[in-house]
């Protein structure tokens, strides 16, 4: 974890402790909350995503043959929390093992604010993705494999 990312995720937390209303995400106690019913922070991210990352991702983040569903439930490359999709994205995916080594660092280029909003806005998708019956919930899900639809 980086320090910049400790210092912001100190702050988060001291903001919804402060009684923000928006519904949060969160995978477990001291994860990352990311305020998925607020449309502002939604809608920025995924105008950023639209931009900066529906290229490799798809849309709706639903994957691409050259990179992995981001609305499916399954985050495998550090981890399904928020904290470690936040870490994915800022510092991207360095080649381990077999796997990684695609997708540069985006903290030179987004603002820890606009990662956030990104998590957001995937946490948001995946959560209308399970409402609507399209994917497991990532509880029951087995997290077993990234997803490269054709
Ligand atoms: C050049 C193509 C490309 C772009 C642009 C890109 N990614 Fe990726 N991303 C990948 C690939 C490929 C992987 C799978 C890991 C690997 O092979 O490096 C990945 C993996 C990820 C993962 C980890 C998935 C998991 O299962 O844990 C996240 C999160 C992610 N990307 C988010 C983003 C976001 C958010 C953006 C836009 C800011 C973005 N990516 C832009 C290619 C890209």
């Amino acid at each position: 974890m980086t320090s910049r990312f400790t210092i912001f995720f100190t702050a988060s937390i001291l903001l919804f402790a402060a009684g923000a209303h928006a519904e949060e995400h969160k995978m477990h106690l001291d994860d990352l909350a990311v305020p998925i019913s607020d449309m502002t922070v939604v809608d920025q991210g995924r105008g950023i995503f639209s931009e900066k990352c529906s290229a490799c991702h798809g849309g709706e983040a639903v994957g691409t043959g050259r990179a992995p569903c981001l609305s499916c439930g399954k985050f495998m490359f550090r981890g399904n929390t928020n904290s470690e999709i936040f870490e994915t994205i800022y510092s991207g995916t360095p080649r381990t093992g077999s796997r990684g080594g695609k997708m540069g660092a985006f903290s030179s280029v987004l603002s820890d604010a606009e990662i956030v909003s990104l998590v957001t806005y995937l946490r948001a998708t995946e959560k209308a993705r399970i409402a609507a019956g399209e994917i497991d919930d990532p509880a029951a899900a087995n997290q077993d494999a990234m997803v490269f639809p054709d």
